[in-house]
């Protein structure tokens, strides 16, 4: 599809199917690079997904050749600056806001990446609880190519997913790595050949649709604050975060031990009780 006008809403994309919302980054025309409209339009489909009750997983991927292309040079960085620090501060905003609502969304997150990924784009990649890269895929922090840091957290996301050497390296020489090499780095937890990645996307979606949902929220919340925390904080805050999970879903956890102990119809070593029969 050549398209150049884009509504707003038209730069998002999503359908729901059997659980899974899969969202678009819907400027292929642009190899999905973010502009305030995006960012302002995937806020609001986020928005609405997150508290859709059809919706158990989010898959976020991109229409077209591009996962994204990082920050639209042209409308978010020279014609928002055209405008002075006011509007540079709230497309800032808007971008690091949607970021950070999936960083801490209610429903587990799936970055699947099916092309380019540069700069800006790592600020969501980093904010999907798990990624799945097509072996094809070319991940760049581009950013030293065209004379400025990675910024926007792209450096704080390669430093929290990658080592040292391979952070330093892969920002300072700007040239591609792709989807194999971004899961050796730990950029992403499996690569697969593009033919096949949606299923097996669809595959951890659906084996995450059968979990405990406030569990998977409370797991998820609680591997990124512990990265933060010493041991001793790390101890009081699990202990805290799963007396809080209890108090809104203690018959989950109480259902998941009786199928278990008392029916032996499971064993959470294996795979996860059924939900179905938890009572309400
Ligand atoms: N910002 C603004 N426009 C972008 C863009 C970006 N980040 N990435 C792509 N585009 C635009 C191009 O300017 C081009 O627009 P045009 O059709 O009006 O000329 C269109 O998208 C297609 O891009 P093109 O470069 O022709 O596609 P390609 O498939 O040959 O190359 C890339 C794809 C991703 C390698 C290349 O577009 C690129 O290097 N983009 C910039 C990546 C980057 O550095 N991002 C970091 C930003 S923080």
């Amino acid at each position: 599809m050549t398209k150049t006008d884009r509504t707003e809403e038209e730069t998002v994309a999503y359908t729901i199917e059997g659980g899974v919302a899969w969202v678009k980054f819907n400027r292929p025309e642009k190899r999905n690079c973010m502009n305030p409209k995006l960012n302002r339009q995937m806020m609001r489909v986020l928005h609405k997904l997150e508290y859709d009750d059809s919706v158990g997983v989010l898959v976020l991927t991109g229409e077209g050749t591009s996962w994204s292309a990082g920050m639209d040079l042209k409308e978010y960085f020279r014609e928002t600056e055209a405008k002075g620090l006011g509007a540079i501060r709230e497309s800032q905003s808007e971008a690091y806001g949607w970021w950070r609502r999936l960083r801490w969304y209610q429903k587990p997150t799936i970055a699947m990446v099916n092309g380019w990924c540069f700069g800006g784009g790592y600020g969501p990649l980093h904010a999907c609880d798990l990624a799945f890269a097509a072996e094809e895929a070319q991940f760049g922090l581009s950013e030293i190519n065209w004379g400025i840091l990675p910024g926007g957290g792209a450096t704080k996301v390669a430093t929290n997913l990658l080592n040292m050497r391979n952070a330093m390296y892969h920002a300072m020489m700007g040239e591609n790595i792709d989807g194999k090499t971004a899961a050796e780095w730990g950029l992403v937890n499996e690569a697969v050949p593009l033919a096949s990645l949606k299923d097996r996307v669809q595959e951890v979606a659906s084996t995450l649709l059968q979990k405990n949902p406030i569990a998977l929220k409370a797991t998820k919340d609680a591997i990124r604050r512990v990265m933060e925390m010493t041991y001793d904080n790390a101890e009081d805050y699990l202990i805290r975060a799963q007396e809080a999970a209890n108090f809104f879903d203690n018959s989950g956890r109480k259902e998941g031990i009786k199928q278990f102990i008392d029916e032996k119809t499971y064993k959470p070593g294996l795979g996860a009780y059924d939900k179905s029969r938890q009572a309400e």
